[in-house]
């Protein structure tokens, strides 16, 4: 009989989340009954929101402790009842964190376009680069001309962000931690400018690489940095709330920006956004980064963490910065690799 492991919330994380919040756990592969699918999963998405899911109700109900890690993923479908998903389809969904998910028809499982790697599935054309696309586009707005400063510059997220920025004719600043992450802004994304945080004053560094103030803050972190920027926006200037990743290890604890006020004087706004809100529009986004990845004007890099079983630890490099781009786990089936 093939197994099932499953990595299971054992308890709610204080902190920084450690391996004994999780426990790997064996079951019986499942069999798909009326209407459902049985998905082998081939790479598990790690993204920030998994912290919150573990921790408390967000914009959806919390993950309890005993069940299976809640997370997006792409895998093939090896056994259905499901009138649209056939054996062999490549599907993208909320799998879990586990070697095979039983789906049924309720929750959304969409296919992977013929041609796109699964990866990318899950980064450029999925949820971290949908995610730029509509939250610079439609919360941020901005004009040729003007000057955009996103912060987890170097991540999945803030990489195609900056890159946009310059598609639509635009300045743009990126905040990242290191200086190889600050060059690869720079000297391979061609960012105008970029900001080392772990090792530069960020406010000192704001007001000189962006003279004009910033007219839009794509904001993937949160607290300080996002303090600095508010303190120098430009007239009108629009602070799009994406994330708020150093904050998320302790929200009890979260630092309150103090710059706000600012917001007054520069009749600014700061809105924040879901990007599942824009589900209905999501070929319209692939559709519009589809050719830009192809013109090379939106580069894209991701990070595989090999094994299951490694998810905890891949969790914690999204908050330590230990990854390029994209950050994956690849399930290894070695229960198949064994037979
Ligand atoms: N609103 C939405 O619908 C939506 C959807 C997807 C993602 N998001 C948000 O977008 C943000 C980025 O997500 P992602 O998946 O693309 O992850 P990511 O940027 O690829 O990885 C997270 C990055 O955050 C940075 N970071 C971690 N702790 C930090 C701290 N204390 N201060 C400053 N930077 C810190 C690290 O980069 P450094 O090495 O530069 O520190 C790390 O590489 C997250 O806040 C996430 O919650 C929102």
């Amino acid at each position: 009989m093939s197994t099932n492991r499953q990595v299971r919330l054992r308890r709610r994380p204080e902190g920084m989340p450690v391996d004994d919040d999780f426990e790997l756990t064996t079951t019986a592969r499942p069999e798909p009954g009326p209407g459902q699918v049985v998905v082998k999963n081939l790479y598990l998405s790690i993204d920030p929101t998994i912290r919150g899911w573990i921790d408390r109700d967000t914009y959806l109900p919390a993950v309890k402790p005993g069940e299976v890690v809640r997370s997006a993923g792409v895998g093939e479908v090896v056994a259905s009842n499901h009138d649209r998903h056939r054996v062999g389809d490549r599907v993208f969904g909320l799998v879990g964190w586990q070697d095979f998910a039983l789906l049924d028809g309720k929750a959304p499982l969409n296919p992977i376009p013929p041609g796109i790697d699964p990866r990318d599935a899950l980064g450029v054309f999925g949820v971290t680069g949908l995610t730029a696309y509509f939250g610079l586009t439609d919360i941020g707005k901005p004009v040729a001309g003007e000057t955009v400063v996103v912060s987890g510059a170097a991540g999945a997220t803030g990489s195609i962000v900056g890159q946009l920025a310059k598609v639509l004719g635009c300045r743009a600043v990126g905040i990242a931690g290191g200086a190889t992450k600050c060059r690869y802004l720079t000297e391979e994304l061609g960012l105008d400018a970029a900001i080392d945080y772990k090792a530069e004053d960020v406010a000192a560094r704001l007001r000189a690489t962006c003279p004009d103030g910033i007219h839009v803050f794509f904001d993937n972190v949160g607290g300080p940095i996002l303090d600095a920027a508010l303190a120098h926006l430009a007239m009108r200037a629009r602070v799009v709330v994406c994330g708020a990743i150093s904050q998320y290890n302790d929200l009890s604890a979260a630092y309150g920006p103090k710059n706000y006020v600012n917001l007054i004087a520069r009749r600014a706004r700061m809105e924040g956004f879901l990007v599942l809100d824009y589900a209905d529009r999501f070929v319209e986004g692939v559709m519009r980064l589809a050719p830009l990845v192809a013109q090379g004007k939106l580069k894209h890099r991701s990070t595989v963490v090999e094994g299951l079983a490694q998810a905890p630890a891949a969790l914690r490099r999204l908050f330590t910065g230990d990854h390029e781009g994209k950050l994956l786990v690849k399930v290894d089936h070695p229960a198949a690799a064994a037979a």
